[in-house]
């Protein structure tokens, strides 16, 4: 852990019936609607600071060999403190336990850090689908200057 917490935040699934950390979970994805879609399928993992969520990640099931992080946030207070990284380890183990054999995960053409933060935790560029954005976001999203129009899947194998 790096600099910053005083308090390792403990990481495990959101229980039944608890609040959805909509907050967190819209810093990835601006649309409410595609949160919702993927939510019912797939296991969500909070990280706490005591019950406070200060980090969370989506995993979804896409068959019985392979899994894909649909959703994965930190708290602004907290980003650049390593969560991030372990957030992405945790859901390398839960994956794995699970018997999947690769992990996806997907970003933007414009998340350059996003990009560093996946390869350094060993996911590499699988596939790009282009258009992505452009075609499933009703209004034109930017980020670091540039307009998000394609989706890069990067995929670790487990
Ligand atoms: N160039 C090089 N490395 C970069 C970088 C850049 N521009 N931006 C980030 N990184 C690296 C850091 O160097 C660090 O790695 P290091 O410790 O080996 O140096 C790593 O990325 C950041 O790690 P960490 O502190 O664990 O990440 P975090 O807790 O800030 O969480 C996100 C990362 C992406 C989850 C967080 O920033 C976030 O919630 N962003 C908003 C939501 C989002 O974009 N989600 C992903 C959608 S695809």
């Amino acid at each position: 852990m790096q600099p910053g917490f005083q308090e390792k935040p403990t990481i495990r699934l959101l229980r039944h019936g608890e609040a959805v950390p909509y907050g967190l979970l819209l810093l990835a994805d601006p649309s409410r609607e595609m949160i919702d879609s993927y939510l019912p399928l797939s296991e969500t993992r909070v990280a706490l600071l005591g019950d406070r969520p200060v980090g969370v990640y989506v995993l979804m099931p896409l068959g019985k060999e392979a899994a894909e992080i649909k959703n994965i946030a930190v708290d602004p207070m907290h980003q650049g403190k390593g969560l991030g990284k372990l957030l992405l380890a945790d859901a390398t183990e839960a994956a794995k336990k699970s018997g999947f054999k690769t992990l996806a995960i997907g970003t933007a053409n414009t998340s350059v850090g996003q990009l560093c933060l996946y390869q350094k935790q060993g996911f590499e560029l699988d596939s790009i689908n282009k258009g992505f954005y452009l075609r499933h976001y009703p209004a034109p999203l930017f980020e670091n200057g540039m307009q998000c129009k394609h989706l890069l899947m990067l995929v670790k194998q487990l």
